[in-house]
């Protein structure tokens, strides 16, 4: 919903819960009024009525009060927008008028020849955040930075603490929380993907909130490059959240007249239900209006590349489905190697034609056996990099990224090509459409495997712009073959989970989380990306014991399904060396997690207890079931489990445990909780419950 003010010169967005207010001076500035609890238009005039602090030598007035602070003028805090001609730099603009738009706000400035355009769109309680540059000027302007969104927190006696999700490979989206303080903390990526490092996102509370209660404020940015978000506690203790595309302000890219750049979404949600309330909005956000066919459950896949790593056959390969499908798997994904030279990651990349040695009939055979097990088939490309060892690359050493005179960087043997070029972008659509044309593909697991180094574009005089145009090269190149192959589902993978954002998630079908597992370890990592993204994306595969890719940990193949049940169920392990006994074991699972996949992929997810140690548990409820997943880690002294409480369910109901068939009240589960019986070292259970 929408108001504005009788002066046409104050706006208030508001949600089920909550508002957004902002308004304009009479000198043009663009100040912030309010976000938090719902609040009327008058509140917002009765804000926009305060005077601002009168002026002073050593302090800006508008600094922390700006919804977009530009470059120029007195303002000392970072500027969200920098850009210059020729001529001059920074911005003053003129007010040029607003428009409201079906489901949002459009708020025109000028400054000369530039026309910035700040977007506003409220989803739910989410408030999407954009930004517009047209040159309409004779002159070029080169935008140095434009931030999608400076996000204004009220000001708190109490001390804001920042959380983020930090991380590296194998170890991605872990939850740190800390005191803000004075300065300016930065997060973001260098690298020309999201990264491992950091998942764009931070949530701010003020107050101590805790996992179901207390203001918590959030910002996530969808955008799968290079990005920078910045929280700053200004002087007078003022916080502001600015964030977009680029890492640093040398140039994004240039507008010759006539031009225009979009900034990617910078979303905001404001929630007074603690870290598991503020997390069950954004997955919500995410299923209605960011995730495609949100309402589709992600079928059980099997993938091979633990299980073969290079080493593949098409008979292996035929193998290794069979006992797939014997298990219950619904989608089965031939990884890396099955094309051009590939037998290991020194050569093949680029080259996606089937290897005439793995697969003499290209893929079709092993496809049909796929489906005539029942299952789909997937297989694995990383479309955006050349091996120096392929055709690709003899052909056109000039197309990929590199600065003439400088070494060509090479990570896994690989080098990244320049998306930026209109002949790679065609090379890539035509190859890709024919591979999804020529093999019936269900499903394509999309792969990024290096950081960018040597980003330069011989001959173009404005190579920077390339770190921009990668991304909406992928975004283009993605969304044109999902448009020519609608049936086909993408997995969103980098290394693990090195692209993971509301962005790539807008065109594609889950992600891969971690190459990380392990079952324990992936514990953290799923309750770290669980503060932003849904179940409903999150791939987790039941892998070998002890486990092959990280760290040897031994443990059961019970701890090891109930972990990865907790996401998009997938099995990645050697079926070829599992006993009779592991599988019959394995198909239950698999039959069990289909019974409760609509309650974890679309329920409300309550994190019951965070991993740090001993027993954790995680509970999804959709309607009337409730499904509770727990773990324990390692019991110690013996000492018997308390009660698990559950929450989200209706005290005056009563519920029946499909495990026991016992029956429990509502209000007795929420205030004395579940009785467990876990013990000794990486247990874990599943809890069906149904209102009756
Ligand atoms: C990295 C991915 O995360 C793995 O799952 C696997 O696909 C390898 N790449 C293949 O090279």
């Amino acid at each position: 919903m929408l108001e504005i003010g009788g002066d046409g010169r104050t706006w208030l967005l508001s949600g089920p819960a909550s508002s957004y207010a902002l308004s304009l001076t009479e000198d043009d500035e663009l100040l912030h009024l309010h976000w938090g609890a719902r609040v009327d238009l008058a509140d917002a005039e009765e804000l926009a009525a305060r005077p601002l602090p009168p002026h002073w030598p050593f302090e800006s007035r508008l600094d922390g009060r700006e919804e977009y602070p530009v470059e120029g003028g007195a303002r000392f805090a970072r500027p969200a927008l920098s850009v210059r001609t020729d001529e001059v730099r920074g911005t003053e603009w003129a007010f040029a008028g607003y428009e409201v738009e079906d489901d949002g706000l459009r708020l025109r400035f000028t400054d000369h020849g530039l026309a910035v355009t700040l977007h506003y769109r409220m989803r739910d309680d989410v408030v999407e955040r954009w930004v517009t540059l047209a040159n309409d000027g004779p002159a070029a302007v080169e935008v140095l930075r434009a931030d999608s969104a400076t996000w204004t927190l009220p000001l708190r006696e109490e001390g804001w603490r920042l959380s983020q999700l930090h991380g590296r490979w194998a170890a991605e989206s872990r939850l740190v929380r800390s005191d803000l303080t004075y300065g300016e903390q930065v997060i973001g990526s260098r690298r020309g993907h999201t990264g491992h490092q950091h998942l764009p996102w931070v949530a701010l509370d003020a107050d101590g909130a805790t996992e179901e209660r207390g203001e918590v404020y959030g910002c996530a940015l969808g955008w799968s490059g290079t990005w920078r978000v910045c929280v700053a506690q200004l002087p007078d203790a003022r916080v502001q959240i600015t964030g977009g595309a680029g890492y640093d302000d040398s140039g994004l890219v240039r507008l010759e007249a006539g031009e225009t750049y979009t900034t990617p979404v910078f979303a905001g949600l404001w929630s007074d239900g603690g870290f598991g309330g503020a997390s069950r909005a954004w997955h919500a956000y995410q299923r209605a209006y960011v995730i495609p066919d949100a309402d589709r459950d992600r079928p059980v896949l099997y993938n091979s590349w633990e299980a073969t790593y290079f080493d593949i056959s098409e008979d292996r390969q035929r193998e290794l489905a069979r006992r797939a499908a014997s298990l219950g798997v619904e989608l089965f994904v031939v990884d890396d190697g099955w094309f051009g030279a590939r037998t290991s990651d020194r050569a093949g990349l680029g080259d996606w034609t089937p290897n005439p040695e793995r697969f003499p009939a290209g893929l079709t055979p092993l496809a049909d056996h796929v489906h005539a097990l029942g299952m789909q088939f997937g297989i694995w490309v990383e479309p955006e990099m050349v091996n120096p060892d392929s055709d690709l690359y003899r052909a056109h050493p000039d197309w990929v990224q590199y600065r003439p005179g400088r070494a060509r960087t090479e990570f896994r043997n690989q080098l990244v090509l320049n998306l930026a070029r209109a002949d790679v972008q065609e090379y890539l659509w035509e190859r890709l459409d024919a591979l999804l044309a020529d093999a019936p593909i269900d499903y394509v697991k999309w792969d990024f495997n290096r950081c960018f180094t040597d980003a330069g574009w011989p001959g173009e005089p404005y190579p920077q712009k390339l770190w921009v145009e990668h991304v909406h090269a992928f975004y283009a190149l993605l969304d044109r073959l999902r448009a020519a192959h609608p049936k086909v589902a993408f997995e969103s993978c980098s290394g693990g989970g090195g692209r993971i954002d509301l962005g790539v998630l807008s065109r594609t079908d889950q992600v891969w989380t971690s190459d990380n597992t392990d079952p324990l370890d992936r514990l953290a990592i799923q309750h770290g990306f669980s503060q932003l993204h849904p179940a409903r994306v999150m791939a987790a595969w039941v892998t070998d014991s002890p486990n092959t890719q990280l760290n040897g940990r031994v443990s059961s193949l019970r701890f090891r399904f109930v972990s990865a049940m907790a996401g998009v169920l997938g099995i990645g392990g050697d079926l070829a060396h599992w006993s009779e006994q592991e599988l019959v074991e394995a198909r239950d699972w698999v039959a069990l997690y289909k019974q409760i996949r609509p309650v974890v992929q679309r329920g409300d997810l309550y994190r019951l207890r965070p991993p740090t140690g001993g027993l954790s548990a995680v509970q999804y409820v959709l309607g009337d079931e409730a499904v509770v997943l727990a773990w324990l880690q390692a019991q110690r002294y013996g000492e018997p489990l308390a009660p698990l409480r559950l929450r989200g369910l209706d005290p005056a109901a009563a519920y029946e445990c499909r495990e026991t068939g016992e029956v429990h009240r509502g209000a007795v589960l929420a205030h004395h909780g579940l009785p467990l019986e876990l013990r000794g070292d990486l247990d874990a259970t599943v809890i069906r419950l149904r209102r009756i």
